[in-house]
């Protein structure tokens, strides 16, 4: 089947947190082999690994030291082989995630790039000279806080890192780079997986001249302009593509921060012979200020419908939308966009109703299909992240940020939230290790855990498990098209899809207290029939009061 990945459920396991097979604290392959008749259970078709490859973990396995050899905390090749082949027994697919903007600062191809200038990989990463004040090249800021270029005793020189010091980017300019990465990934794709996230993928090509960024009057300046979407991005891509995943049966999702539809639809449209489909970015920076994720700001419902339809219209017939709340980067969405104490279960479903009814592939990140929520960070010793660690240095002695502030900001933003660890049960450490994780349980795990919701009508996960059968089962929820009713209200979010006669009306109220509202008149009347709900429903007609986050799917033929 040429789209399977268009009528897929993608389910993202972050593997350091998912589970803990030989009681060391940390996740591992065997972990993730003794779940899988969970992931079955709740009826996912394809699974994306976080990086499993071996790392010296500065930012948890995306610096990847060796892109052909298992990180030895989670497992071995052998553990790997028999992930794979028992995932495709039980007829799960699986993805990896292909790291290849930088590797880490331990990868034997930059250990050789900056030896010295003429040796043969000193061209596989980008160095440039110090102006003659003894500044970087240039001023661009990384993303994790601080300049983007550090300084090499050996050669003199500067090499450029977008993220961490030991995560050096990659010279895609380099016909060489180009041919190990596509190797790399024609030995993954030989041993029969079905197909790669690519991280950060259009940052890969730079804008050659490497001049100043604006700095907005802060310390460093914008990178942007000269790194994302550069140049030559869909040349490589293109290149990529003929090359490699043309001669696979597989599916690509790149992850592309700040990426717009006109982007999306070259990436992703279909003779464009790029990628299935790319995350975008715009509705998880709703809430930021000034470019900066470190704000209490709160979401406007306005703004994250108009974000979804210009996604939704953007992509229609022209490329393919991924759906996602959540990931490994975001805070729990329970706790984001929906109310995670006083209407916790109800809100939780009804923000998966929200996503798994638009059109696209839905991602169920580690732990949502629970409603599980953002954690609690006492002090900057709780964090593990190094993003979050170095902003809050940043920001405490260098922008007037006082720590209690930025404390709460992590708590609300931090990409730890999303890796505390799985919630399995009751027991000790939430049973997914006997030994102290590498990073704290979250407190809530007695209440909110799989052994409390598996085959137990009503709980989030069985909402899940629904979800995923009704987009099965119903065309309509994969291929209709969208359309957005009631744009101006704060209230609610409701959007219809239309296929031929058929039409599905998604009703979602993100309000906490009673919304009236007036069906459409084709849905006012007997024959429309309720395929979801979060709240029991009499039949209804004209007219509905809807409760606190309550959610409905009515079909009508
Ligand atoms: C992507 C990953 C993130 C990582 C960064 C650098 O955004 O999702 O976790 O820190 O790239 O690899
Ligand atoms: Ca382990």
């Amino acid at each position: 089947m040429a789209n399977w990945w268009k009528e897929s459920v993608v389910y993202q396991i972050y593997p350091r947190s998912f589970k803990d097979s030989n009681g060391d604290g940390i996740g591992d392959l065997q972990g993730i082999i003794s779940k899988l008749d969970y992931l079955k259970a709740l009826g996912i078709d394809v699974l994306w690994l976080s990086p499993i490859y071996d790392s010296p973990n500065d930012d948890n396995g995306y610096d990847i030291r060796n892109y052909q050899a298992i990180m030895q905390e989670f497992g071995t090749m052998a553990d790997f082989d028999e992930l794979l082949q028992q995932a495709h027994h039980r007829g799960i697919k699986l993805v990896l995630d292909l790291v290849v903007n930088h590797t880490s600062d331990e990868h034997v191809w930059f250990a050789e790039s900056r030896k010295s200038k003429n040796n043969p990989y000193r061209d596989y990463y980008i160095w440039g000279d110090g102006k003659t004040d003894g500044k970087p090249p240039n001023n661009w800021g990384s993303v994790f806080s601080g300049s983007a270029w550090k300084y090499d005793d050996a050669t003199r020189q500067y090499y450029l890192h977008m993220f961490s010091q030991k995560q050096p980017d990659l010279n895609w300019e380099n016909p060489k780079v180009r041919n190990e990465i596509y190797n790399m990934m024609v030995w993954w794709l030989d041993k029969g997986i079905d197909g790669f996230r690519m991280d950060v993928i259009n940052m890969i090509s730079k804008e050659q001249s490497f001049q100043d960024g604006e700095t907005y009057g802060g310390l460093y300046g914008n990178p942007s302009p000269y790194i994302i979407n550069g140049p030559r991005v869909h040349e490589f891509l293109k290149e990529m593509n003929q090359r490699v995943l043309s001669k696979y049966d597989v599916m690509t999702v790149g992850e592309t921060p700040a990426a717009t539809t006109e982007d999306a639809q070259r990436y992703t449209g279909e003779n464009e012979h790029e990628l299935n489909m790319v995350f975008q970015f715009e509705h998880m920076g709703l809430e930021a200020a000034g470019g900066s994720k470190w704000t209490d700001r709160r979401f406007r419902l306005t703004d994250l419908k108009q974000v979804f339809t210009k996604w939704q219209k953007g992509l229609e017939g022209r490329g393919w939308n991924s759906l996602y709340w959540n990931n490994h980067d975001q805070p729990r969405v329970v706790s984001r966009f929906g109310n995670d104490k006083k209407y916790w279960a109800q809100s939780a479903k009804m923000l998966a109703t929200c996503l798994h009814m638009q059109q696209g592939t839905p991602y169920i990140y580690q732990g949502e299909e629970l409603g599980m929520t953002n954690t609690v960070f006492h002090s900057i010793d709780d964090c593990r992240d190094i993003e979050a660690i170095n902003a809050y240095h940043e920001m405490t002695t260098q922008q007037g940020v006082s720590p209690q502030e930025m404390l709460c900001y992590i708590n609300r933003i931090s990409r730890d939230n999303a890796r505390t660890p799985m919630q399995w049960d009751s027991s000790a450490f939430a049973g997914f290790s006997t030994a102290e994780p590498w990073i704290a349980v979250n407190e809530n795990y007695k209440r909110i855990n799989a052994a409390a919701q598996v085959e137990v009508e009503g709980s989030v996960f069985s909402y899940y498990q629904k979800l995923i059968q009704l987009r099965h089962q119903y065309p309509i929820i994969v291929y209709a098209s969208f359309d957005l009713l009631l744009p101006e209200s704060e209230e609610l979010f409701v959007f219809t899809r239309t296929r031929g006669e058929q039409q599905l009306l998604t009703i979602c109220s993100f309000a906490e207290q009673n919304v009236e509202y007036h069906l459409p008149q084709r849905f006012a009347d007997d024959e429309k029939q309720l395929l979801i709900a979060n709240y029991p429903c009499e039949p209804c007609t004209e007219k509905i009061t809807l409760r606190p986050y309550e959610a409905r799917v009515y079909l009508h033929k």
